[in-house]
């Protein structure tokens, strides 16, 4: 299978084929989710909620991305890998955005995402210059929590709904190749998607998008919230909770490590060992 690049992107939207993503921070789960066939591996900045406890992703630095972009990469994933640029890591300036998106693509990132419509496209068209693909990010914008006063639906009115198409409008014209459309009515989502020729890229936004893209730990159950959007494909936290559990009440019953978990010294080797430490106590 040949390696996906952000011209695959294109070039399903334009045989209508849809496109999958799904977040990854580490290696054994990008190796999960490249075998298993997704075209696009996103670094998320959801990282800093669903793996490092933080109450929100503005907590999320450009270190801690970096270590998952790195690991991430490392799986060498068939699939198109985008590093989340976190907060304050492109609004500064576009030099802090070219110096941020430069860091991730040498930590092995085929691509970045940016937060944000109309007011970034300076960003974009700076990056895109660089040589640097940018997928975009309109709705819902997490790193924009306190503005938007909170993590809710976007697009429910005409005026909000129509600056959403006009973000969406104005980050292709910047030259980003897809668009993440994240907590949108799903008519809003339909009409950006039929205005674009790049894909749009939905999570929570329904199924008239080009593609979708979901957060691994959602649709594994690993998360102990549960998002109306999410379908949870398996109850993972409840399988792990109960696999450490059989393996403290086996430790503590002295049933692990049982035959076959250890390995027993020769006889004459155990004999001439025992012999000595004796002699030596002795
Ligand atoms: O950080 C993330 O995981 C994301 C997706 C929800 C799109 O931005």
């Amino acid at each position: 299978m040949e390696k996906v690049t952000v011209r695959s992107f294109l070039d399903m939207k334009r045989k209508g084929r849809k496109i999958v993503m799904i977040t990854a921070y580490d290696y054994p789960t990008a190796k999960i989710v490249d075998e298993a066939g997704v075209d696009g591996i996103l670094v998320g900045d959801s990282v800093g909620m669903v793996l490092l406890g933080y109450d929100s992703t503005l907590k999320v630095t450009m270190e801690d991305m970096l270590h998952h972009v790195k690991a991430v990469s490392r799986a060498n994933p068939r699939a198109l890998v985008v590093a989340d640029m976190p907060f304050m890591s492109y609004e500064p300036s576009n030099r802090d955005a070219l110096e941020n998106a430069a860091k991730f693509i040498r930590a092995g990132a085929e691509a970045v995402k940016l937060e944000g419509g109309v007011e970034i496209v300076d960003r974009v068209e700076a990056l895109v210059k660089a040589g640097i693909p940018v997928m975009g990010h309109i709705g819902l914008n997490p790193q924009r929590i306190y503005t938007i006063g909170g993590y809710r639906y976007r697009g429910r009115t005409e005026d909000e709904a129509a600056r959403l198409v006009e973000d969406a409008l104005a980050l292709e014209e910047a030259g980003a190749f897809s668009i993440v459309i994240e907590l949108v009515y799903a008519e809003v989502a339909r009409e950006i998607t039929r205005r674009l020729n790049i894909p749009t890229i939905g999570i929570g936004a329904g199924p008239y998008c080009d593609g979708q893209i979901i957060v691994y730990h959602d649709i594994m159950g690993l998360t102990p919230y549960k998002l109306s959007f999410v379908k949870r494909y398996v109850e993972l936290y409840d399988v792990m909770k109960n696999a450490v559990s059989s393996y403290v009440s086996e430790v503590r019953e002295g049933i692990f490590p049982g035959e076959g978990f250890y390995k027993s010294m020769d006889k004459d080797v155990l004999k001439r060992f025992m012999e000595r430490i004796e002699g030596k106590d002795g």
